[in-house]
């Protein structure tokens, strides 16, 4: 139900969602990119939905109740005895390594990560999402996988608004080549993700 309505919400707001894992039985979901807009929600939509949740923040201190459906708690830090942070780097295997060897119990995973080329590279989301992806693999038994993309990547690209494919080929055309690998990871057959659901 979580991954369904986590579906609805993220489809509804954010665009395209690939690979998406709607499971009813996930109860312990890893979280990358969790300090983030889109990761924040969905950290405390599944942490009121009473699953387990664990984070890969840089900056544990970031992790903050969400504005919105957090109303008057907005921006405290997000607390809960169902909430596991692992300090690290996404773009670093080893800490991903360390988030999935402390939690072999993961069920599903969602990768909320993003950000601006000259703040995280023009490489993090495909080397974060392909050391998420080997990790889970090698480390757990979870096979369900949600990443937040956006349109204008894959086979959405002609059906971008003008005003999008502005952006996609001029100011953010580094960031759309990084979604696009990252995609391929799920899609393309030869993908470290494809096997997954
Ligand atoms: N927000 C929207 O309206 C919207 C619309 C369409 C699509 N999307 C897509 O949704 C995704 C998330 O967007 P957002 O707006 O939520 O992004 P955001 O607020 O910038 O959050 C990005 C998240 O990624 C994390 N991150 C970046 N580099 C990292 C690294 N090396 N290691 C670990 N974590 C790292 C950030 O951590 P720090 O806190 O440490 O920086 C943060 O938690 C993006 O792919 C975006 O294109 C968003």
């Amino acid at each position: 139900m979580l991954a369904f309505n986590l579906f609805l919400v993220l489809t509804a707001l954010f665009g395209q969602i690939f690979a998406f894992a709607a499971n009813p039985t996930v109860s312990k979901i890893a979280i990358f990119g969790g300090t983030g807009q889109t990761g924040r929600e969905c950290v405390f939509q599944a942490l009121k939905a009473d699953h387990k949740v664990v984070v890969l923040a840089r900056n544990p201190a970031k992790l903050l109740i969400p504005p919105g459906s957090g109303g008057d708690q907005a921006e405290k830090p997000m607390e809960s005895k169902n909430l596991f942070v692992v300090q690290g780097d996404v773009t670093d295997a080893a800490s991903v390594d360390a988030l999935f060897a402390a939690h072999p119990d993961i069920s599903g995973v969602i990768v909320a990560l993003g950000g601006r080329t000259k703040d995280v590279g023009p490489t993090m989301l495909t080397v974060g999402t392909t050391n998420i992806v080997r990790s889970m693999k090698a480390k757990s038994k979870a096979k369900r996988i949600a990443t937040v993309t956006v349109i204008g990547t894959g086979d959405s690209e002609k059906s971008a608004p003008l005003k999008f494919k502005l952006l996609m080929y001029t100011m953010m055309r580094s960031i759309y080549a990084d979604k696009n690998r990252q995609e391929k990871i799920f899609l393309d057959p030869t993908g470290d993700g494809h096997e997954l659901e």
